[in-house]
């Protein structure tokens, strides 16, 4: 990933000097004499970084700046100055270049200079785009269950985040697609560059490309300024395609292209820059139908999914509703103020065995209306909404209502209240039939039975 570079130098021998230096240090970079001809340049591409001097023929910084601005409003861009000029630099700085470095110019001074000045440009971009995220810190331990296909993606997970594999996430709504995307990048190697979520359905067809690849100024009606698009804005890092399965077929030609060669091209120019992206996409469509039906290409599913983890809906990982309901059930508990503490055997005996057809979120949302209406410290039947209660409980449930009761009279955790139904029906019911009370599979009923100690 080359950050890129444009110096406008009209002395000869700096402005040599200063691209050798930085292409030495792996820029891409490019000069021009005159603010003139830096500014038929800026019409072709976007630069990281602007280095300019203080007064160029013809026109001084704050005047050049200011029609760079103009196509590019967030334009990063740093001077040299010679001591007399200082004057006219810091009205640069005013009109809010970045910084500026004094003539003679040392190499290590601006060298230092130019790497603040793009990692102040990629902390703007990200707080900007992720300030809702703040303060969530996306590891490992923030996707809850211990179900053991779940954790076997985790595994699989935790083997890829350093690659540049492109992964693809597949599961229906809720399950918690995007919470991957975020646990992987804030995991990788790239954890410090931006990550970019794009949501392909919700954007406009006719905006896609403008906003994914960027525009130059008066590229199409209505472009009064040039805009770096959302590709650029990830380089170095991971966008997250969400909705994949949503695209047109005419975008995802345009968007193989940048699968296959890292290059974007933004509207109305002639010129692709080189970006370093890793891609993250997400559907709950099946794209293999949709390629076989053809509303999918092929080569890009090919290119998509190096990696695909297929997350399974919350009815075929009971096993983890428990937890997470304890888990959503203090956050929301502390979050809103509340005395709730637990909940009732009922209850939980309830969310087991529902179908939660919007997963976790269902689920999420499901506990926090019911801290919120709960009025003792247990959340019981009554607090959950009515499509929850009304499904079907497993018929041989009816006849467990002492257990129940005892079981509410005890307050048990959801952990000891699995641990003595087991206890008391496994010489009553088969192995099966108690997993299916229970709401989780035969094999998790095993593994607790192991790491309990029950033997059969
Ligand atoms: N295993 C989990 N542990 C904790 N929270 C989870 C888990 N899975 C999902 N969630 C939470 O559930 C909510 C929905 O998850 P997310 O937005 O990632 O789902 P999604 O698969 O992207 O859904 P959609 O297809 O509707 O966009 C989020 O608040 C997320 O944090
Ligand atoms: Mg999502």
């Amino acid at each position: 990933m080359s950050k890129s570079l444009l110096i406008v130098e009209h002395e000869e021998s700096l402005r040599e000097s200063l691209r050798q230096m930085f292409v030495d240090d792996g820029y891409f970079v490019e000069t021009s004499d005159s603010a003139e001809s830096g500014l038929g340049l800026l019409k072709a591409r976007f630069y990281d970084v602007i280095i300019s001097d203080v007064q160029l023929p013809g026109m001084d910084c704050v005047e050049f700046f200011s029609k760079v601005k103009e196509e590019t409003p967030d334009q990063v861009f740093i001077v040299i100055t010679p001591s007399a000029s200082i004057e006219t630099a810091k009205k640069a700085l005013k009109a809010g270049a970045f910084d500026f470095v004094m003539k003679p110019v040392i190499s290590d001074e601006i060298g230092q200079l130019v790497r603040n000045a793009i990692r102040h440009r990629t902390l703007l971009s990200q707080n900007l785009l992720l300030r809702r995220e703040i303060g969530k810190d996306f590891d490992f331990s923030s996707i809850i269950g211990e179900n053991a296909v779940l954790q076997s993606i985790i595994g699989q997970v935790k083997k890829v985040v350093d690659s540049r594999s492109n992964v693809l996430l597949l599961g229906e709504t809720g399950t918690g697609k995007e919470l991957f995307a975020r646990v992987i990048h804030n995991n990788s190697l790239r954890r410090d560059m931006p990550f970019i979520p794009i949501n392909c359905s919700a954007i406009p067809e006719n905006l896609l490309e403008s906003e994914l690849f960027g525009h130059l100024k008066g590229a199409f009606t209505g472009a009064i300024a040039a805009k770096k698009g959302l590709f650029a804005e990830a380089d170095g890092g991971t966008v997250f395609l969400d909705e994949i399965g949503d695209l047109s077929i005419s975008f995802q030609v345009k968007l193989l292209r940048v699968l296959e060669d890292q290059m974007i091209r933004p509207v109305g120019s002639n010129k692709a820059a080189k970006v370093d992206l890793r891609f993250i996409s997400a559907t709950n469509r099946d794209l293999k139908a949709g390629v076989e039906k053809g509303t999918f290409r092929e080569d890009l599913f090919y290119r998509i999914h190096a990696i695909t983890l297929q997350i399974p809906p919350l009815r075929e990982r009971r096993d983890d509703i428990p937890m997470l309901a304890q888990y959503y059930l203090h956050l929301y508990a502390e979050e809103l103020q509340t005395p709730v503490k637990g909940i009732t055997p009922e209850a939980l005996a309830v969310i087991c065995t529902y179908d939660w057809p919007g997963n976790v979120r269902e689920l999420q949302n499901v506990i926090e209306r019911a801290v919120l209406i709960a009025e003792r410290d247990n959340i019981d039947v009554s607090d959950l909404p009515e499509g929850v209660g009304v499904s079907e409980m497993p018929a041989s449930r009816g006849q467990d209502e002492d257990f129940l009761t005892a079981s509410l009279r005890k307050r048990l955790t959801i952990d000891n209240y699995t641990k003595e139904f087991i206890m008391k029906y496994e010489n009553t019911y088969n192995e099966q039939q108690i997993a299916d009370m229970l709401g989780i599979t035969r094999k998790s009923l095993w593994e607790r039975r192991k790491k309990w100690g029950l033997s059969r």
